[in-house]
């Protein structure tokens, strides 16, 4: 069975380099020709573990192709993903244009029975105007063969993209029709050996599974942000609160870190699609959109926070600020709606002169930030970031700076003054001895001067 993949994003690239381990021959597609061939010489777009060795492997191997040619892609392949970004519009609904675009392709150079699985997140109803569209153009054409479409939504989390497709928590198909359904339990066999959970259902409940599983997963982080801003004001703490939650099965203790707020390309894009879909159809989903809203609360009050401690007057004139980490977790040059980028947006906006650095953002928010030039200083490490620094602001949990020589940072600011906005260093020994050191969702005043007393 021949597999076509089109876009080479993070879902269609570590699909189809996957795929192709598994011996498939995969032939990835992407509109960006530097990309492909780069792609093509084994060099990955994108940081993300353990992928530039599955490339190599699937180039050396045979089994993984890439190339700019639809027309090539349709016709010499049995089963097509699509894989093409989704992005959000201005309205917040998702952007369908690569999505069409594929469908046309497909349209217009299938020469044979194909089927045509959906991967890229797509509002609900999308499988299946995909499907008759098809239908109506074999029609048109006057062809003998079908095209079959399902919808086979991608879980996999950036930064763990190839261990969670080497093993995914589920595997969701959403298709009416019997030969899809074959094709796919034949290209996933590995995982129905490995026991993974298969879920088979309609179209639209596929697609609403993406859609309710992300939001899920935002409201529950938004829901632990809120409480942790009101921890900080009745003296309790929001890590303690998060385990005592998680302790209950039927809460679980993932998805409870309070933070910034979350970010990526996503939970952000994917609430407000949903948010979308529902006015759409006459039904306002009001959870969602608290969450949202709680979420750009978060970052804004990030930047409160730390004005509250660093401004006189309310102005940040005159303090230089060090911004650890950039991407919107770690593991991931990603800086798409990451929530580094409005935090530091709003102190740049109250006058603090900026440095930065991200083990691997850095030369991504360079590019994207093109506001931000002059008002942020890229920095090469958290050592360089640091120097003469007023404060210290730390935005993404990298594991790197967990191992920062904090003595001797702390000698080389002009301050000392830590906003832990991940909590990474809550537990260390002796980051209070340190820094005048702020958590998120504890007070940590009157929890010191407790222990003092
Ligand atoms: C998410 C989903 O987890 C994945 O299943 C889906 O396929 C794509 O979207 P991803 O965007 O890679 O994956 O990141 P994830 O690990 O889910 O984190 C998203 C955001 O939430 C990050 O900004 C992260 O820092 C934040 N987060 C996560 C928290 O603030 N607290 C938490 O407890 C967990």
């Amino acid at each position: 069975m021949k597999i076509g993949i089109m876009g080479t994003g993070y879902v269609g690239l570590v699909h189809g380099a996957v795929l192709s381990s598994y011996g498939f021959p995969v032939t990835c597609m992407d509109v960006d020709a530097e990309k492909i061939d780069r792609l093509a010489a084994g060099i990955s777009p994108i940081y993300e573990p353990d992928l530039d060795e599955l490339l190599t492997g699937g180039i050396e191997a045979g089994t993984l192709s890439f190339t700019t040619s639809a027309e090539e892609v349709v016709q010499s392949s049995d089963v097509i993903f699509i894989a093409v970004g989704t992005p959000a519009m201005d309205d917040g609904s998702a952007n369908l244009t690569y999505v069409h675009e594929v469908m046309h392709a497909i349209g217009k150079y299938a020469n044979g029975y194909k089927v045509v699985v959906c991967k890229s997140t797509m509002p609900v109803g999308t499988n299946r105007s995909i499907a008759n569209y098809l239908d109506g153009v074999l029609k048109t054409r006057n062809e003998p063969f079908r095209i079959d479409v399902a919808s086979n939504p991608e879980f996999l989390r950036q930064g763990k993209a190839v261990s969670d497709s080497l093993s995914p928590s589920r595997i969701v198909i959403g298709t009416e029709n019997e030969e899809a359904k074959r094709m796919l339990q034949t290209i996933y066999a590995g995982y129905m050996r490995q026991h993974v959970p298969f879920l088979y259902t309609n179209p639209e409940t596929a697609e609403m599974i993406k859609y309710a599983a992300n939001s899920f997963l935002g409201v529950k982080i938004s829901f632990v942000n809120e409480l942790a801003l009101l921890s900080e004001k009745v003296g309790a703490n929001i890590q303690d609160i998060a385990t005592g939650m998680g302790l209950d099965d039927r809460i679980s203790p993932h998805f409870l870190q309070a933070g910034p707020g979350y970010g990526g390309s996503c939970f952000p894009k994917d609430m407000q699609a949903l948010v979308g879909v529902g006015q759409k159809n006459g039904e306002e989903l009001y959870v969602v959109r608290a969450a949202v809203a709680a979420n750009e609360k978060q970052k804004a009050k990030m930047v409160d926070k730390i004005s509250g401690v660093l401004a006189s007057n309310g102005s940040l004139r005159g303090k230089t600020i060090a911004v650890w980490g950039l991407s919107f977790k770690p593991e991931t040059d990603d800086i798409r709606f990451a929530p580094s980028y409005d935090i530091i947006s709003g102190l740049v906006a109250r006058g603090a002169a900026v440095k930065a650095y991200c083990p691997q953002g850095m030369k991504q928010a360079e590019r994207a930030w093109t506001d931000l030039s002059g008002a942020v200083a890229f920095c090469e490490s958290e050592e360089d970031c640091a120097r003469n620094a007023d404060a210290i602001v730390l935005m993404t949990e990298w594991k790197q700076f967990k191992a920062s020589g904090l003595d001797s940072i702390v000698k080389s600011m002009r301050g000392n003054v830590f906003f832990d906005l991940r909590n990474l260093f809550a537990d260390h020994p002796r980051i209070r001895l340190l820094f005048d050191y702020y958590s998120v969702g504890s007070d940590e005043r009157r929890l010191y001067s407790l222990e003092e007393a």
